[in-house]
């Protein structure tokens, strides 16, 4: 038992087995109470979008939230994204010109407004398109001189962020405010976008079983003792994965 740090994805990580989330919660409420845990939700999600799934399953108030692939960061009373954060990311990005860039491919559809963010361009995309598209899109915007960095997730999500930007730098920006070691924090996911936790390589990972092939690709191409792949799938799994590193 340890106080510890938990980042978590939302979609087919956190969420999508009822049970397994609803024993997880309970065990996170006494780590919470008992040695001070604290929890950090990131999500692909706008924040209108998390708020959506909220409603629909028993999520706990988290300690500080990640919105939109770690372009946005919240704390439990604001509704205004950090400032800090925001400031940090506006540096060589070009949200209008990212946007006339990948207007030339024809294979993007755009994702609906509400998830588009200032800091978040985000398209749908086949992977047989993607595999050519995305290499010809990140060259165009170095040409152009947008500081920029392409996430493709689930095998049809595209979201070109600020090349600062992403779940893993979200994290680090956070757990320092948040006063937590690398190795006191544990980060969970599934799918592309979660992929960047892992890259920083010293907190610690949970992958969950039923990860998507992008993810365990590169999980099994860089091994690491600090990263768990768990059998469990969702929820399951991240209580796998913390009993695994000895949080638990
Ligand atoms: C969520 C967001 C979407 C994003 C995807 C992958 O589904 O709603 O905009 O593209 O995550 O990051
Ligand atoms: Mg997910």
């Amino acid at each position: 038992m340890t106080q510890f740090l938990l980042v978590t994805d939302l979609d087919n990580t956190l969420v999508g087995d009822l049970d397994a989330l609803k024993k997880l919660n309970d065990l996170l409420i006494t780590q919470r109470q008992q040695y001070g845990a604290k929890i950090v939700y990131s999500t692909g999600r706008s924040l209108v979008s998390y708020q959506y799934l909220r409603r629909s399953q028993p999520l706990l108030q988290p300690d500080a939230l990640i919105t939109s692939v770690g372009t946005e960061i919240y704390d439990e009373q604001t509704r205004e994204p950090d400032p800090v954060w925001a400031q940090q990311l506006q540096v060589g990005w070009d949200r209008d010109l990212v946007v006339a860039t990948a207007a030339h491919f024809s294979d993007l559809m755009p994702q609906p407004e509400s998830e588009q963010g200032r800091f978040k361009v985000s398209y749908y995309v086949t992977e047989e398109a993607a595999a050519a598209v995305i290499p010809q899109l990140e060259s165009l915007l170095k040409a152009r001189q947008v500081a920029a960095q392409l996430i493709y997730s689930g095998g049809q999500d595209l979201d070109i962020l600020p090349e600062q930007a992403d779940k893993g730098t979200a994290m680090v920006f956070l757990r320092q405010r948040l006063n937590f070691s690398p190795e006191q924090t544990v980060a969970c996911g599934d799918s592309g976008n979660d992929l960047a936790f892992f890259r920083t390589g010293e907190e610690r990972g949970i992958i969950v079983g039923n990860a998507r092939p992008e993810l365990l690709q590169w999980h099994n191409a860089h091994p690491s003792a600090n990263r768990y792949l768990a059998r469990a799938a969702c929820a399951g799994g991240i209580m796998e994965g913390l009993q695994h590193f000895g949080f638990v």
